[in-house]
């Protein structure tokens, strides 16, 4: 391996101090900032991402309200809570576990929700706010790919970044934040996908190359422009393993690689608790 590494955890470490100390002002205020679940089911990873999210909000100082409704719960009863927990003045942020049984729509269920309460920055609103600029809650894969550029020092200001992958969590809002007009944004962005047959040619030039796909081991070395910029974000789970885009080997050609593990999922965990104390502030301000 040749590459440097670009590990998630610092990156998440220092969003989450600040969060801590967001979460302080807002007690000394008298104000105990809630980040309300559901889980539909009994999947055991929906279940476990659930409990890591709880226990970690719990240690930042959050209250987790939590719904767990049975798998085969209508969709009206799972509109019925999410209205619930929007009319709820202690509560702030809200997520539902994703994915949900089949016979539901996630996409009805995420317009239902207060988008100033959507922690995971993916409803249509937030999608809109967006791509026109306006703040509000991000979503937290993309903001966490641009935190964790950024700690690390590595511009995207006027450089390519080509992006395999326009998916509506990862691909798609992260072209339109790393376009912005900011400086830790402000790139030249090329989005790929299936329509375009001949891709590597285009990731072959990129200075950085952010993997969105969830094909195992699509991203192979001689894809990579010498020592280009690797950020591995598209995962496959099969049961407890977890399949990267991005080949290791393409750490022999990288000039920065973030690792197999611990790469961009801290980042994402740390976004989700930053857009939870914003929605906080937002309500109580
Ligand atoms: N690390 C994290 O914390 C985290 C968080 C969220 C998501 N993710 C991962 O990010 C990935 C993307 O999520 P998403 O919801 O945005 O995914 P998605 O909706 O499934 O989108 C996948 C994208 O990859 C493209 N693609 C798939 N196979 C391809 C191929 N053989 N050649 C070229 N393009 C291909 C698809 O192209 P078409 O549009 O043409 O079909 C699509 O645009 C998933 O693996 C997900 O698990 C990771």
């Amino acid at each position: 391996m040749s590459a440097r590494l670009l590990p998630g955890k610092p990156v998440a470490d220092a969003v989450l101090e600040d969060v801590t100390a967001r979460v302080a002002a807002l007690k000394a205020k008298g104000v105990t900032p809630a980040l309300a679940t559901i889980l539909v089911g009994d999947d055991d990873a929906s279940a476990g991402y659930i409990r890591i999210k709880q226990k970690q909000a719990g240690e930042l100082g959050f209250v987790s309200p939590h719904a767990h409704l049975p798998g085969d719960v209508t969709q009206a009863e799972l509109e019925r809570v999410i209205r619930g927990f929007n009319d709820d003045k202690d509560v702030h942020g809200l997520l539902v576990q994703y994915p949900i049984p089949g016979h539901l729509d996630y996409d009805r269920a995420l317009q239902v929700m207060d988008p100033d309460m959507d922690v995971d920055g993916l409803h249509p609103l937030n999608m809109g706010r967006l791509a026109l600029g306006l703040p509000g809650p991000l979503p937290c894969t993309p903001a966490g790919i641009e935190a964790l550029l950024a700690h690390y020092d590595i511009p995207v200001a006027g450089r390519e970044v080509v992006i395999l992958g326009r998916g509506a969590t990862l691909g798609r809002p992260l072209a339109m934040l790393l376009a912005q007009k900011r400086p830790t944004a402000n790139a030249a962005v090329t989005v790929v996908h299936t329509g375009v047959a001949d891709w590597p040619r285009y990731t072959q030039r990129a200075d950085v190359l952010i993997a969105a796909a969830g094909v195992p081991g699509i991203i192979q070395p001689e894809h990579v422009k010498p020592g280009a910029v690797v950020v591995g974000g598209g995962v496959r789970y099969e049961g407890r393993r977890i399949l990267p885009d991005v080949d290791e080997s393409c750490a022999e050609v990288a000039g920065a690689i973030t690792p197999r593990v611990g790469g961009v999922g801290p980042t994402t965990v740390a976004m989700l608790f930053r857009n939870a104390v914003a929605a906080a502030e937002r309500a109580t301000a």
